[in-house]
Protein backbone atom coordinates (compact mmCIF):
# COMPACT_ATOMS: atom_id res chain seq x y z
CA UNK A 1 0.00 0.00 0.00
CA UNK A 2 1.40 3.39 -0.74
CA UNK A 3 1.74 5.89 1.71
CA UNK A 4 0.88 9.07 1.95
CA UNK A 5 4.53 10.16 1.37
CA UNK A 6 4.88 7.82 -1.73
CA UNK A 7 1.48 9.72 -3.07
CA UNK A 8 2.89 13.10 -2.76
CA UNK A 9 6.40 12.27 -4.27
CA UNK A 10 5.95 9.68 -6.81
CA UNK A 11 9.06 7.33 -5.60
CA UNK A 12 8.84 5.38 -2.83
CA UNK A 13 12.62 5.59 -2.96
CA UNK A 14 12.53 9.23 -1.81
CA UNK A 15 11.35 8.30 1.21
CA UNK A 16 14.87 7.36 2.20
CA UNK A 17 15.86 10.70 1.72
CA UNK A 18 12.83 12.35 3.54
CA UNK A 19 14.79 12.57 6.83
CA UNK A 20 17.80 14.42 5.43
CA UNK A 21 15.48 16.53 3.70
CA UNK A 22 13.57 16.96 6.61
CA UNK A 23 16.94 17.94 8.66
CA UNK A 24 18.02 20.17 6.56
CA UNK A 25 14.86 21.50 6.10
CA UNK A 26 14.50 22.09 10.32
CA UNK A 27 17.80 23.75 10.57
CA UNK A 28 18.14 25.56 7.26
CA UNK A 29 14.62 27.06 6.72
CA UNK A 30 15.70 29.39 9.98
CA UNK A 31 18.43 30.53 7.81
CA UNK A 32 16.10 31.55 4.87
CA UNK A 33 13.19 32.33 6.35
CA UNK A 34 14.27 34.17 9.96
CA UNK A 35 13.52 37.82 10.26
CA UNK A 36 16.45 39.80 11.28
CA UNK A 37 15.47 42.43 12.83
CA UNK A 38 16.18 45.99 12.33
CA UNK A 39 18.55 46.26 15.71
CA UNK A 40 22.53 44.83 15.70
CA UNK A 41 24.89 44.08 18.10
CA UNK A 42 27.01 46.60 16.43
CA UNK A 43 30.51 44.29 15.60
CA UNK A 44 28.49 41.16 14.72
CA UNK A 45 31.18 39.10 13.07
CA UNK A 46 34.74 37.44 14.01
CA UNK A 47 36.33 38.57 10.73
CA UNK A 48 35.38 42.51 12.17
CA UNK A 49 35.54 42.04 15.91
CA UNK A 50 38.59 42.98 17.77
CA UNK A 51 40.10 40.12 20.28
CA UNK A 52 39.38 40.00 24.34
CA UNK A 53 40.09 43.30 26.36
CA UNK A 54 42.83 42.80 29.82
CA UNK A 55 39.36 42.67 31.43
CA UNK A 56 37.78 40.20 30.37
CA UNK A 57 40.53 37.91 30.53
CA UNK A 58 40.32 38.11 34.40
CA UNK A 59 36.75 36.68 33.96
CA UNK A 60 35.06 34.10 34.68
CA UNK A 61 32.83 31.28 32.41
CA UNK A 62 31.16 28.85 32.99
CA UNK A 63 29.57 26.52 30.60
CA UNK A 64 27.47 23.85 30.79
CA UNK A 65 27.58 20.46 28.42
CA UNK A 66 31.50 21.53 27.57
CA UNK A 67 31.92 17.79 27.28
CA UNK A 68 31.63 17.77 23.49
CA UNK A 69 29.86 20.00 20.71
CA UNK A 70 30.01 23.48 21.16
CA UNK A 71 30.24 23.34 25.04
CA UNK A 72 33.82 21.85 24.41
CA UNK A 73 34.43 24.52 21.36
CA UNK A 74 33.85 27.46 23.92
CA UNK A 75 35.52 26.27 26.57
CA UNK A 76 38.56 26.06 24.00
CA UNK A 77 38.61 29.59 22.86
CA UNK A 78 37.62 31.21 25.84
CA UNK A 79 40.39 29.50 28.07
CA UNK A 80 42.29 29.99 25.14
CA UNK A 81 41.60 34.26 25.77
CA UNK A 82 42.27 34.10 29.05
CA UNK A 83 38.94 33.55 30.49
CA UNK A 84 39.11 31.24 33.80
CA UNK A 85 36.80 28.43 33.00
CA UNK A 86 34.52 26.48 34.77
CA UNK A 87 33.53 23.45 32.29
CA UNK A 88 30.75 20.90 33.32
CA UNK A 89 30.22 17.65 32.40
CA UNK A 90 27.65 14.57 33.20
CA UNK A 91 30.60 12.48 33.68
CA UNK A 92 34.03 14.28 34.17
CA UNK A 93 35.92 11.22 33.96
CA UNK A 94 35.11 10.40 30.37
CA UNK A 95 35.92 14.48 29.79
CA UNK A 96 39.59 14.41 28.21
CA UNK A 97 39.56 16.56 25.67
CA UNK A 98 38.16 19.44 28.13
CA UNK A 99 40.75 18.52 30.85
CA UNK A 100 43.18 19.21 28.32
CA UNK A 101 42.68 22.75 28.34
CA UNK A 102 43.33 23.21 31.75
CA UNK A 103 40.29 24.24 32.88
CA UNK A 104 38.20 23.45 35.81
CA UNK A 105 35.76 20.58 35.38
CA UNK A 106 32.72 20.54 37.52
CA UNK A 107 30.32 17.50 37.32
CA UNK A 108 26.53 18.37 36.06
CA UNK A 109 23.95 16.89 35.11
CA UNK A 110 20.96 19.95 34.84
CA UNK A 111 18.31 17.52 34.85
CA UNK A 112 18.94 16.07 38.32
CA UNK A 113 18.74 18.82 41.39
CA UNK A 114 21.10 17.18 43.70
CA UNK A 115 23.67 17.47 40.88
CA UNK A 116 22.95 20.99 40.48
CA UNK A 117 22.88 21.55 44.04
CA UNK A 118 26.23 19.91 44.65
CA UNK A 119 27.62 22.34 42.13
CA UNK A 120 26.33 25.67 43.93
CA UNK A 121 27.83 23.91 46.97
CA UNK A 122 31.46 23.71 45.78
CA UNK A 123 31.30 27.15 44.09
CA UNK A 124 29.49 28.17 46.86
CA UNK A 125 31.42 32.07 47.04
CA UNK A 126 33.15 31.98 43.85
CA UNK A 127 32.28 34.48 41.39
CA UNK A 128 30.79 33.86 37.90
CA UNK A 129 30.92 36.70 35.39
CA UNK A 130 29.08 34.55 32.57
CA UNK A 131 27.16 31.60 32.50
CA UNK A 132 26.34 29.94 29.26
CA UNK A 133 23.42 27.43 29.49
CA UNK A 134 24.47 25.49 26.45
CA UNK A 135 23.73 22.07 27.70
CA UNK A 136 21.20 20.81 25.07
CA UNK A 137 18.88 17.71 24.09
CA UNK A 138 17.37 17.32 20.92
CA UNK A 139 15.10 14.08 21.32
CA UNK A 140 14.76 10.25 21.06
CA UNK A 141 14.65 10.70 17.36
CA UNK A 142 18.51 12.25 16.20
CA UNK A 143 18.38 15.04 13.71
CA UNK A 144 19.45 12.79 10.72
CA UNK A 145 16.32 10.04 11.09
CA UNK A 146 13.18 10.39 10.71
CA UNK A 147 11.29 12.55 13.07
CA UNK A 148 8.11 11.48 14.88
CA UNK A 149 4.48 12.56 14.06
CA UNK A 150 1.99 13.18 16.54
CA UNK A 151 0.65 9.92 16.69
CA UNK A 152 3.74 7.75 17.31
CA UNK A 153 5.14 10.56 19.63
CA UNK A 154 7.31 9.76 22.52
CA UNK A 155 5.81 11.99 25.37
CA UNK A 156 8.89 10.91 26.98
CA UNK A 157 11.21 12.19 25.10
CA UNK A 158 9.57 15.60 24.89
CA UNK A 159 9.70 15.74 28.67
CA UNK A 160 13.29 15.01 28.61
CA UNK A 161 13.41 17.83 25.98
CA UNK A 162 11.89 19.78 28.39
CA UNK A 163 13.71 19.05 31.42
CA UNK A 164 17.34 19.52 29.66
CA UNK A 165 16.38 22.37 26.96
CA UNK A 166 14.13 24.46 29.64
CA UNK A 167 14.05 23.30 33.31
CA UNK A 168 17.96 22.75 32.79
CA UNK A 169 18.75 25.89 32.63
CA UNK A 170 16.21 27.17 34.99
CA UNK A 171 17.77 25.19 37.78
CA UNK A 172 21.41 26.27 36.71
CA UNK A 173 20.68 29.78 36.75
CA UNK A 174 18.86 29.77 40.45
CA UNK A 175 21.28 27.98 41.70
CA UNK A 176 24.11 29.76 40.65
CA UNK A 177 22.94 33.20 41.18
CA UNK A 178 24.64 34.60 44.02
CA UNK A 179 27.83 33.42 41.66
CA UNK A 180 26.23 35.63 39.21
CA UNK A 181 25.27 38.39 41.78
CA UNK A 182 28.86 38.39 43.19
CA UNK A 183 30.18 38.74 38.94
CA UNK A 184 31.41 41.88 37.44
CA UNK A 185 29.71 41.37 34.34
CA UNK A 186 26.12 39.44 35.18
CA UNK A 187 25.93 37.45 31.57
CA UNK A 188 22.89 34.76 31.56
CA UNK A 189 23.64 33.73 27.93
CA UNK A 190 20.95 30.57 26.97
CA UNK A 191 21.85 28.81 23.55
CA UNK A 192 19.21 28.38 21.54
CA UNK A 193 18.06 27.86 18.19
CA UNK A 194 16.06 29.63 15.08
CA UNK A 195 14.06 25.85 14.93
CA UNK A 196 12.32 27.86 18.61
CA UNK A 197 11.05 30.72 16.17
CA UNK A 198 7.27 30.45 16.23
CA UNK A 199 6.82 31.05 12.74
CA UNK A 200 9.90 28.58 11.74
CA UNK A 201 7.53 25.92 13.08
CA UNK A 202 5.01 24.98 10.66
CA UNK A 203 5.84 23.71 7.10
CA UNK A 204 2.64 22.35 5.41
CA UNK A 205 3.53 18.77 6.99
CA UNK A 206 7.29 18.56 5.52
CA UNK A 207 9.82 16.80 7.87
CA UNK A 208 10.49 20.80 9.42
CA UNK A 209 6.91 20.54 10.85
CA UNK A 210 8.53 18.09 13.48
CA UNK A 211 10.79 17.79 15.73
CA UNK A 212 8.40 18.57 18.39
CA UNK A 213 9.96 18.37 22.06
CA UNK A 214 13.23 19.92 20.68
CA UNK A 215 11.29 23.37 18.88
CA UNK A 216 8.65 23.45 21.94
CA UNK A 217 11.28 23.69 24.56
CA UNK A 218 13.39 25.67 23.56
CA UNK A 219 10.83 28.40 22.73
CA UNK A 220 9.82 28.11 26.59
CA UNK A 221 13.58 28.69 26.96
CA UNK A 222 13.18 31.54 25.19
CA UNK A 223 10.20 33.06 26.83
CA UNK A 224 12.68 31.68 29.79
CA UNK A 225 15.09 34.43 28.93
CA UNK A 226 12.49 37.49 28.28
CA UNK A 227 11.16 36.56 31.77
CA UNK A 228 14.72 36.55 33.46
CA UNK A 229 15.55 39.60 31.68
CA UNK A 230 12.99 41.88 33.21
CA UNK A 231 13.11 39.83 36.44
CA UNK A 232 17.10 40.66 36.64
CA UNK A 233 16.94 44.29 34.81
CA UNK A 234 17.14 45.99 37.95
CA UNK A 235 20.34 44.54 39.10
CA UNK A 236 22.07 44.95 35.96
CA UNK A 237 21.95 41.55 34.51
CA UNK A 238 22.36 41.13 30.74
CA UNK A 239 20.33 38.10 29.81
CA UNK A 240 19.77 36.68 26.29
CA UNK A 241 19.27 34.24 23.75
CA UNK A 242 21.54 33.13 21.08
CA UNK A 243 21.35 31.37 18.28
CA UNK A 244 25.33 29.43 17.13
CA UNK A 245 23.90 28.61 14.00
CA UNK A 246 23.64 25.17 11.92
CA UNK A 247 27.06 23.67 13.08
CA UNK A 248 28.61 20.16 12.98
CA UNK A 249 28.24 18.54 15.75
CA UNK A 250 26.59 14.97 16.87
CA UNK A 251 23.70 17.62 17.45
CA UNK A 252 24.16 19.58 14.36
CA UNK A 253 25.47 16.30 12.15
CA UNK A 254 28.30 16.45 9.37
CA UNK A 255 25.48 18.28 7.17
CA UNK A 256 25.58 21.24 9.10
CA UNK A 257 26.44 24.16 7.48
CA UNK A 258 29.38 25.82 9.90
CA UNK A 259 32.03 23.63 12.16
CA UNK A 260 32.36 24.77 15.85
CA UNK A 261 35.44 26.84 15.93
CA UNK A 262 33.76 29.59 13.01
CA UNK A 263 30.13 29.28 15.03
CA UNK A 264 31.95 30.27 18.17
CA UNK A 265 34.47 32.37 16.76
CA UNK A 266 31.34 34.38 16.66
CA UNK A 267 29.36 33.72 19.29
CA UNK A 268 32.03 34.71 21.86
CA UNK A 269 32.20 37.99 20.23
CA UNK A 270 28.77 38.35 20.44
CA UNK A 271 28.91 37.35 24.24
CA UNK A 272 31.83 39.96 24.79
CA UNK A 273 30.00 42.97 23.17
CA UNK A 274 26.36 42.45 24.60
CA UNK A 275 25.75 45.58 27.01
CA UNK A 276 22.62 45.80 29.09
CA UNK A 277 20.33 47.37 26.04
CA UNK A 278 20.77 44.12 24.46
CA UNK A 279 19.11 42.03 27.49
CA UNK A 280 16.01 40.43 26.68
CA UNK A 281 17.11 39.94 22.85
CA UNK A 282 17.50 37.15 20.85
CA UNK A 283 20.87 37.13 18.90
CA UNK A 284 22.03 35.01 16.44
CA UNK A 285 25.54 34.39 15.81
CA UNK A 286 26.50 36.79 13.31
CA UNK A 287 25.20 39.70 15.69
CA UNK A 288 21.95 40.24 14.71
CA UNK A 289 18.97 40.34 16.21
CA UNK A 290 16.43 37.16 15.45
CA UNK A 291 12.85 37.64 16.09
CA UNK A 292 10.78 35.24 18.30
N1 LIG B 1 24.65 21.95 16.61
C1 LIG B 1 23.69 22.76 16.10
O1 LIG B 1 23.52 22.86 14.86
C2 LIG B 1 22.85 23.60 17.01
C3 LIG B 1 21.96 24.51 16.42
C4 LIG B 1 21.18 25.32 17.23
C5 LIG B 1 21.31 25.24 18.61
N2 LIG B 1 22.17 24.33 19.17
C6 LIG B 1 22.25 24.28 20.64
O2 LIG B 1 23.60 24.37 21.05
C7 LIG B 1 23.78 23.67 22.30
C8 LIG B 1 24.92 22.68 22.14
O3 LIG B 1 24.58 21.78 21.10
P1 LIG B 1 25.63 20.77 20.44
O4 LIG B 1 25.40 20.81 18.99
O5 LIG B 1 26.97 20.99 20.97
O6 LIG B 1 25.02 19.39 20.99
P2 LIG B 1 25.74 18.01 21.32
O7 LIG B 1 26.94 17.84 20.47
O8 LIG B 1 24.67 16.99 21.28
O9 LIG B 1 26.23 18.21 22.84
C9 LIG B 1 25.26 18.37 23.84
C10 LIG B 1 25.94 18.65 25.17
O10 LIG B 1 24.91 18.81 26.16
C11 LIG B 1 25.20 17.91 27.24
N3 LIG B 1 24.01 17.44 27.93
C12 LIG B 1 22.96 16.77 27.41
N4 LIG B 1 22.09 16.46 28.39
C13 LIG B 1 22.61 16.96 29.54
C14 LIG B 1 22.20 16.97 30.88
N5 LIG B 1 21.06 16.38 31.27
N6 LIG B 1 22.98 17.58 31.81
C15 LIG B 1 24.13 18.17 31.43
N7 LIG B 1 24.60 18.18 30.18
C16 LIG B 1 23.83 17.57 29.24
C17 LIG B 1 25.93 16.74 26.57
O11 LIG B 1 26.60 15.97 27.56
P3 LIG B 1 26.82 14.36 27.37
O12 LIG B 1 28.05 14.22 26.52
O13 LIG B 1 26.98 13.86 28.75
O14 LIG B 1 25.58 13.84 26.69
C18 LIG B 1 26.84 17.51 25.63
O15 LIG B 1 27.95 18.02 26.33
C19 LIG B 1 22.43 23.00 22.59
O16 LIG B 1 21.72 23.75 23.52
C20 LIG B 1 21.74 22.99 21.24
O17 LIG B 1 20.35 22.96 21.36
C21 LIG B 1 22.94 23.52 18.40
Amino acid sequence: MKSTFDLFYGKSKLIYALPFFGMSIFFMIGATTHQKQSQSIAEPTSKQVPSNTAQQAASTVLITGANRGLGLEMARQFSADGYYVIGTARSPLEAIELKSFGVQVEQLDVTDIESVAALAKRLKGKQIDILINNAGYFGPIPLDQKQQKIDELNLEGVERCFEVNTLGPMRVTQALLPNLYAGKERKIINISTRAGILANSYHGGKGGAQGYGYKQSKAALNMFTRILAGDLKPDNFIVVSLAPGWVKTDMGTQLAEMTPEESILDVKKVIETLTPDHSGGFWFHDGSSLAW
